[in-house]
């Protein structure tokens, strides 16, 4: 069983799994994912390594932006079961000795919500002042449009009163006007509800956006801030151990504000970290990631920087320059269709061309590069994608389990969308039981390195420095974990050269390790193959097209 309370930072140690409980496992026979489906396969997540499942929006929706439009935040969706279901399924998580958060989705509601429904009734409705309402749609001008492909403005004119209304996503998901106190405890009591349910925590969706002010660009604001202090205050009193990640696509510095001083966010994703994993290979050069890396300011002892390759929505390029940006599209988005707002609506395997070398890598960055890592369902086995999906369902598709009808997901004819039957990717080709069934295969490669990554602390709390050889198609950085008691290994400071070659080729560069001779490496993920000892003259070394390595040294 777990305890929250017992390891208040068990967060920096974890892995996560994002899963969308629509593809994960219908048990009900309906064509959908739900609940029950996915407690069915809490044995899988765990064998995995799994540590903490997030769960995409489960509440009752009409699903214009795939439950990010909550219409009742108390229930869950009929889809997907019942609160019995869900309590289940914690009870289950927990059993496991895993941990279980959900999105609560705090900026804004469904249209269909009785709070927009009476907002919007008359101008002078109780609830009126529970969104943003203008005479005119010139207010805010410095505010982008996230929603690019779909949305003209932020506002829209609401027949019933004339008036406008602020919506930073879609036409159908009013912002909540957090100006109002009622709306702040409003959301704050919705917490508590589903904390009081036993879940461990919470990803916070759309942070930077609750307060508007005029002449900024309505993005993290201090008011926001403020807000957030107040949650946080709140969590530390009265539901210690449970967390708050802050869905914030930010640059670094804005972002390492929701860490505040240890009083804000006790996780916040890194956005733009990911899209230059992917640079860093085509351009066969680390520098993309060096660079990004060295903008990352420190963040408070207990935060924790959640980092991933690939999510369910499209890869961001919001946080990369113009020139960046054009230079990923050409580079893994040549067809039109796998484009959408600022970004790529791929999965990662068929980003990589299904180059398992390239994908191995990758994950093998985000295994030990700082921060909690995040699988997204279905990269454990290299799932493909269905570009001709609108939106971003191409890389929502049913979890493929086996070879089966519907991949083993659904017993339906036709489930909420079609399970991926392509050549490369089709379900009777990459599926888990396959892949359990073959050693070699990824899901093995992942299970893995999640093995071995919780052996040690220096992955998800050591220090990160760079080494950076003169050849710079190979990344080198040093994790280094210096603890009072480290029973796993009987020493107490686990010292790690992470070394990786981003090409096709091999790569033979050197680097000064004479303060460590005498040892001699031993790359954890394969302790088999011997490494030369360290002497007191440069370490040289070459590395296998693609390879990677965890020196313990
Ligand atoms: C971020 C979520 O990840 C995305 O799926 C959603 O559309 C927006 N927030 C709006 O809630």
């Amino acid at each position: 069983m777990v305890d929250s309370t017992m390891d208040s930072t068990w967060y920096k140690d974890a892995v996560f799994y994002e899963l969308y409980v629509r593809a994960f496992k219908d048990s009900s026979g309906d064509g959908n994912g739900d609940l029950r489906g996915v407690l069915s396969r809490l044995d899988y997540l765990q064998q995995l390594g799994v540590d903490c499942i997030w769960l995409l929006p489960v509440n009752p929706s009409p699903l214009r932006d795939d439950g990010y439009d909550v219409a009742d935040y108390l229930n869950i969706h009929s889809d997907f079961g019942t609160l019995e279901d869900f309590k289940a399924l914690v009870g289950g998580v927990h059993q496991r000795g895993m941990r279980i958060i959900v999105d609560v989705v705090v900026n804004h509601t469904s249209d269909q919500h009785p709070w927009f429904i009476e907002s919007r009734s008359s101008k002078t409705a109780a609830k009126r002042d529970w969104y943003v309402w203008s005479d005119t749609d010139q207010r805010y001008a410095d505010t982008r449009v996230i929603f690019k492909d779909t949305e003209q403005s932020n506002w829209t004119r609401d027949p019933v009163t004339g008036e406008y209304y602020w919506h930073r996503f879609y036409t159908e998901q009013p912002d909540l006007n957090y100006d109002n106190p009622d709306v702040q405890q409003a959301i704050l009591d919705i917490m508590d509800y589903w904390l009081g349910m036993g879940i461990d925590g919470f990803r916070v969706d759309a942070v930077p956006y609750l307060f508007e002010r005029e002449n900024t660009t309505c993005e993290n604001l201090p008011e926001t801030h403020q807000y957030v202090r107040r949650l946080r205050k709140h969590f530390d009193t009265q539901w210690p151990g449970r967390i708050m990640l802050a869905e914030a696509n930010q640059w670094p510095q804005d972002v390492r504000e929701y860490f505040g001083d240890n009083d804000e966010f006790h996780m916040a994703f890194h956005f733009p970290i990911m899209p230059r994993l992917f640079m860093a290979l085509k351009q066969r050069t680390r520098k993309s990631i060096v660079d990004i890396l060295n903008r990352t300011p420190a963040i408070p002892p207990s935060a924790q920087w959640c980092i991933f390759l690939r999510n369910h929505d499209e890869l961001t390029l919001e946080m990369v320059t113009e020139d960046e940006r054009q230079y990923m599209w050409e580079q893994y988005a040549p067809d039109d269709r796998m484009r959408l707002n600022l970004g790529i609506r791929r999965r990662l395997a068929p980003l990589l061309d299904n180059d398992q070398r390239r994908v191995r890598l990758l994950n093998a960055l985000l295994f030990s590069l700082p921060g909690s890592p995040i699988i997204y369902y279905g990269d454990e086995i290299g799932m493909g994608d269905n570009v001709q999906l609108p939106d971003r369902n191409g890389v929502r598709t049913p979890m493929q389990w086996d070879s089966s009808k519907n991949a083993g997901f659904s017993d339906v004819d036709a489930p909420y969308v079609p399970v991926i039957d392509d050549a490369d990717f089709g379900y009777r080709r990459v599926n888990v039981s396959g892949q359990q069934a073959d050693p070699g295969s990824l899901w093995y490669v992942m299970r893995h390195m999640l093995t071995v990554r919780k052996q040690y602390r220096a992955f998800g709390r050591g220090a990160f420095e760079f080494a950076l050889p003169d050849n710079e198609a190979i990344l080198g950085y040093w994790r280094v974990y210096t603890g009072d008691s480290v029973p796993a290994t009987g020493a107490n400071t686990e010292r790690f050269l992470v070394l990786v070659n981003l090409t096709d080729e091999p790569q033979r560069s050197e680097i000064d390790l004479s303060e460590f001779a005498g040892r001699t490496p031993t790359d954890v993920l394969t302790p088999d193959q011997s490494w030369p000892e360290i002497t007191e003259a440069s370490y040289v070394f070459e590395l296998a097209p693609y390879a990677y390595h965890w020196l313990r040294i």
